[in-house]
């Protein structure tokens, strides 16, 4: 059974970057926006921290700028940093007019030293991350993404030229290759509630689909973050870049009942001390910068102060400071951690670093555009040349607000000008059967997650590259293999891209013969004079 709609414009992704594009949209043409889960689920949801921004008076675009090439290693593209933050103010102000409630200035001395103050223009709490130079971050609370994400989400749900797709996984992009250039005509799209797939056809795709921390064991990121966006572009011909810089955040809550919970960098911003289970202070003997070192440099030392003392993680504290100022800056980690029995104004947090972000991703400019025509990429997804070899912690969710302004700029200029191509053929359900062995899709999502966790996580050996690329092959096989013969569903398009995207990981990787920010490597230790991307070609590029 297939069934088609057509949309100008179909947006694959209801996080921060799919809403912001869709609603830059409304009013002008038609969309669909489609989420695998419930438009809400995806790591905007999750944010804790908040957005980097200058909009403090002492602050400028230069320093923003600096900060941000330094945490990435000499990897930047100084175009797209210096792109984004120029317009950091301009979208953390279009977040405000939508309705984001940040957190305002308190007007006592509330505390925290240099905040914001009456030199900002803005009467906004500005708190610190890691590799900031100044307070920059803007932040609801501890709860920036919930903030963010029911504000847009409340104002798309309203556009009546939008219609949102819950429960609807994207399994392919579907490529017109009879033209000069290869061009996007849609997408086939899996309705979990029917169990059939349907196809959209558009004149634009705009590929929102988040990162793929899900390949780890260990993530702060939610079920979604399989890689989907990285593994239909890269299967439709686009370039991949720098995928071996995966970020792991140092700070996860180590507790058997605690999935997935991050404790945010803000906690160390406002004074949280890093701690072995003897108490020591131990950051000071690996940065001048201590706990506010940028990520990689924290996430190495606890993961070798761990594996030194053997111990299962190490312990944040922010307990010297006054309970008043706790709660009311981190409300969601006290009560979380009080849920299971850790009072974060009287004891210190246990914690270990996970798998948080993907700085690498589909090759885009500064538009969102991919290799293929009338493909766009926003958000998490993508390599727009942001992050280097390390993200500044917050630049993200202002990555995912700025491109997608200047996706949806770039779509309304070409809307009179692009033309719709034939509708795709229909998907073909006839030669594939359901499934009786659902077990060798949990085992492979279990054997996968653990050798990648194992063998290319925060330290890294050529020999450990080596085994993960053979199993990572052999898995890569036997799923195409079953994918083949069965009937899709989400569990399965999950494990075919995360399977992709590891071997794109490993690929990446072992191509790396030095150690630069996220990627360390015991066999070349070593960072290289001159920094280069890692660009992979797909079998299918166009160019
Ligand atoms: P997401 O918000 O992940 O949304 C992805 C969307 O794509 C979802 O709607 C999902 O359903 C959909 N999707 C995926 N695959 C498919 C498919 N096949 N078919 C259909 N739909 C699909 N960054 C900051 O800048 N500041 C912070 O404070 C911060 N804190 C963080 C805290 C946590 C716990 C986490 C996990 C991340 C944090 N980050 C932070 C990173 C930041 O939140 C993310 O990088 C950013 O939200 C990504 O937004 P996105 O729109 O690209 O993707
Ligand atoms: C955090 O709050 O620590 C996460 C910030 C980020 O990932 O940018």
């Amino acid at each position: 059974m297939d069934s088609t709609k057509q949309y100008d414009v179909v947006v694959i992704g209801s996080g921060a970057a799919g809403s912001t594009v869709a609603l830059a949209l409304a009013g002008h043409t038609n969309i669909a926006i489609i989420s695998k889960a419930d438009l809400q689920e995806g790591s905007t949801r999750y944010a804790q921290g908040g957005i980097a921004a200058v909009l403090d008076a002492t602050d400028s675009v230069d320093a923003h700028v600096a900060d941000t090439l330094r945490a990435g290693d000499g990897l930047c593209d100084e175009t797209a940093v210096r792109f984004t933050v120029e317009r950091s103010r301009e979208a953390i102000q279009w977040l405000i007019d939508q309705g984001v409630p940040f957190t305002k200035q308190r007007n006592d001395n509330d505390d925290h030293g240099d905040a914001s103050g009456s030199e900002s223009n803005y009467d906004y709490h500005l708190t610190r991350e890691g590799g900031h130079s100044s307070r920059r971050i803007i932040h609801a609370k501890d709860a920036t993404g919930e903030a963010v994400s029911t504000t847009l989400l409340d104002r798309l749900k309203r556009e009546p030229s939008i219609d949102t797709f819950a429960h609807h996984v994207a399994i392919d992009l579907v490529v017109e290759r009879d033209q000069p250039q290869a061009q996007c005509t849609g997408v086939y799209v899996y309705d979990c509630e029917t169990q059939h797939v349907i196809t959209l056809h558009a004149r634009f795709v705009v590929l929102a689909t988040g990162g793929a921390s899900k390949v780890y064991l260990y993530t702060s990121n939610p079920d979604g973050a399989s890689g989907d966006g990285i593994a239909m572009a890269w299967r439709a011909g686009c370039r991949v870049a720098n995928m071996e810089f995966n970020q792991f955040h140092p700070t996860c809550l180590y507790h058997p009942q605690a999935k997935s919970f991050l404790i945010t960098e803000a906690v160390r911003g406002e004074g949280g001390l890093l701690l072995l289970p003897d108490g020591e202070r131990f950051m000071p003997r690996f940065d001048e910068r201590a706990e506010l070192a940028p990520r990689d440099i924290v996430a190495r030392a606890i993961d070798h102060e761990m594996k030194r003392l053997g111990s299962d993680c190490v312990y944040l504290d922010i307990s010297h400071r006054d309970r008043e100022f706790i709660l009311d800056h981190f409300p969601t980690i006290y009560q979380r951690c009080l849920d299971l029995g850790i009072d974060i104004t009287r004891e210190a947090i246990p914690v270990v670093p996970a798998a948080h972000y993907s700085c690498g991703g589909v090759m885009v400019d500064v538009q969102g555009q991919t290799d293929l025509g009338n493909l766009y990429a926003v958000g998490e997804t993508t390599f727009t040349g942001l992050h280097g070899a390390n993200r500044m912690a917050s630049n993200s969710l202002l990555e995912c607000v700025v491109y997608a302004q200047a996706c949806a700029s770039d779509i309304l200029g070409k809307l009179d000008s692009v033309a719709w191509l034939p509708e795709p053929r229909y998907w073909d359900e006839t030669q594939v059967t359901d499934s009786d062995e659902d077990v060798i899709i949990s085992h492979n999502w279990d054997e996968l997650r653990r050798f990648m966790w194992d063998y290319v996580g925060i330290v890294r050996t050529t020999k450990r590259l080596q085994r993960a690329q053979h199993r990572a092959k052999l898995l890569r096989h036997e799923i195409a293999e079953y994918y083949s013969n069965y009937r899709v569903s989400n569990d399965l398009i999950e494990l075919r891209n995360l399977a992709m995207v590891a071997e794109l990981i490993i690929d990446s990787a072992m191509r790396r013969h030095e150690s630069r920010g996220l990627h360390y490597t015991l066999d070349y230790p070593d960072r290289q004079t001159h920094g280069h991307n890692t660009v992979l070609y797909p079998p299918k590029f166009p160019g």
